[in-house]
């Protein structure tokens, strides 16, 4: 085992699943070999608080996040503890992208192509007749440099890739920067960067799937989920949108106030029918890249955990576990079916490239994609 930071400031609090946990730093060990003969590492960083994160510069996969609630600490993100599990023809099956950073553009484009300045580009369609999360291998199923770092507020790892000119049919050279930071204070920050040498479309994401009450331990139906948006974007057969941006206003979409997810998940709604429940890009309450402001919350209140999603991006997709069939088995041995875990991806609006009333994913050279989200976990004391 190779430690690389490990400043110890302080004793975490003991928890009843982690009574050993580490100090407060970042730990490195190598976490495999890739067929590529890649090898990769995992890193574990822990915070002042004792919340804990392991972390693979493989995909930027979140392998684990420990985080605390009424009875202690629970890993609330679904996955595995081994590399090969992220590898398996099962897994490649069933393409749920657990944990896995997502470029270079989270979420589909139409027919797998777009045209930028009088040039039309074809990319993998590897959803139907559609691009599904940057093509196979997307930014998921990279080897990206990690450097891990301890600053005086968070421990984390700044990851970087560098996506050749074409790759997956995409214009320019990509230089991708993700910073992952755990705060002291029980946060989860992402930093995206990139710049590019032609203009291309980017949307860069996280796909951790969150199951405040632990991985693992039953569905996320009864967990109250808030989305501060006033309209979402209904989709296609295919999970395309159709163009329109319909309120929420008295429809099974209305998120605005907390709500358990399972509360309307059965009803008779076309929407719910097409993609077997939730898996839409709803249209946060304001455009600017520019302020960091709430999205999301969730509530699980047999834990107590709480989530709040914060954002710069103007779209969340929220994609509530729908086609997790029960292939998979996770962590603790219980295998993930339908709705055992949740995506709140917060990104652009899916298609953007062939929609030009959307807002634009267009980088062009000369400047950078900043884009910052915020997960920040917390515990309610009041009992259910
Ligand atoms: C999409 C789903 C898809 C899932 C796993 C989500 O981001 O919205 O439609 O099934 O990713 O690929």
């Amino acid at each position: 085992m190779a430690l690389l930071l490990c400043a110890a400031r302080s004793e975490p609090s003991a928890s009843p699943e982690s009574p050993a946990a580490a100090s407060r730093g970042v730990e490195r060990q190598a976490f495999g070999t890739t067929p590529a003969g890649d090898s990769v590492d995992v890193f574990t960083l822990t915070n002042e608080a004792g919340m804990s994160m392991r972390v693979t510069n493989y995909g930027g996969i979140i392998l684990s996040l420990r985080a605390p609630g009424r009875d202690g600490r629970a890993d609330v993100v679904l996955g595995f503890d081994a590399l090969d599990d992220y590898r398996s023809d099962a897994y490649a099956a069933s393409s749920p992208y657990f944990g896995a950073l997502i470029g270079r553009y989270g979420n589909r484009i139409d027919e797998a192509r777009f045209s930028l300045n009088g040039t039309t580009y074809t990319l993998d369609a590897n959803n139907g007749p559609n691009h599904l999360h940057g093509g196979e291998p997307g930014f998921d199923e990279r080897v990206w440099r990690a450097d891990p770092f301890e600053r005086a507020d968070s421990v984390g790892v700044v990851l970087r890739y560098v996506s050749p000119d074409g790759e997956a049919g995409y214009p320019g050279r990509l230089d991708t920067e993700v910073t992952y930071a755990l705060t002291d204070d029980n946060e989860l920050v992402l930093d995206y960067r990139a710049t590019t040498t032609k203009a291309t479309p980017v949307n860069l994401t996280q796909h951790s799937y969150f199951n405040l009450g632990g991985e693992g331990t039953g569905t996320v139906l009864d967990h109250e989920l808030t989305i501060d948006a006033e309209a979402f974007t209904p989709v296609d057969s295919t999970l395309i949108p159709t163009g329109t941006v319909r309120p929420v206003a008295g429809t099974p979409f209305d998120f605005r106030e907390p709500t358990p997810i399972g509360a309307r998940i059965d009803a008779d709604n076309r929407q719910l029918g097409i993609a077997q429940g939730y898996d839409h890009n709803f249209v946060l309450a304001r455009q600017d890249r520019d302020t960091l402001r709430r999205a999301a919350r969730l509530y699980d209140p047999d834990s107590g955990r709480e989530m709040t999603v914060l954002t710069t991006e103007p779209g969340l997709q929220f994609y509530s576990g729908n086609f997790l069939d029960g292939s998979l088995v996770g962590k603790r041995g219980a295998a993930y079916g339908p709705h055992a875990g949740l995506a709140l991806e917060t990104q652009h609006f899916p298609d953007s490239p062939n929609r030009p009333a959307f807002p634009s994913t267009i980088l062009r050279p000369g400047e950078t994609y900043t884009s910052r989200t915020v997960y920040r976990f917390s515990v309610r004391t009041d009992p259910p």
